[in-house]
């Protein structure tokens, strides 16, 4: 069994589909922690440092830390990999009909969801929401 961590961003909370992205991922895989925070800057930018640098990386950390997200941990076999084909590709209007981001996104920031890409990444991230767990 895996452990992923799934992030409904603060865009896809404003939009009120938390339930509907729920509702998909747990047809798929076993909810083990549902969490809602805002983090804060400091909080999104460790969350986010392998994109420093970047030029897309300051507006990411006030997007991030601006209003609630919702973290929610999942488990199933091959996890991480499972829940990015439910996501979709980063930018909404290249992800696949269906998908998360093709349904809820509005661009390449405001994509709705998060989804951890690696196990290592899912070890990283997972404690920023459930700090008493592990991947
Ligand atoms: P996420 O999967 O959370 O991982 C990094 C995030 O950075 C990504 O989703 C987008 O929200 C954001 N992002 C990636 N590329 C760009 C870009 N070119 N412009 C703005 N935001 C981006």
């Amino acid at each position: 069994m895996q452990r992923t961590l799934l992030i409904i961003k603060p865009d896809a909370v404003k939009k009120k589909v938390i339930g509907k992205i729920i509702s998909m991922v747990e047809k798929e895989f076993a909810i083990r922690g549902i969490c809602m925070k805002t983090l804060t800057p400091e909080e999104a930018k460790k969350f986010y440092k392998v994109h420093e640098g970047k030029d897309f990386y300051e507006g990411l950390v006030e997007f991030m830390s601006s209003s609630p997200s919702v973290g929610v941990l999942l488990e199933g076999e091959n996890a991480i990999y499972r829940l990015r084909e439910i996501v979709g590709a980063t930018d909404p209007k290249k992800a696949k009909p269906g998908t998360i981001r093709s349904l809820f996104g509005t661009n390449i920031r405001f994509n709705a969801v998060h989804a951890s890409d690696s196990p290592e990444a899912a070890k990283y991230e997972i404690p920023f929401y459930f700090p008493n767990w592990d991947a």
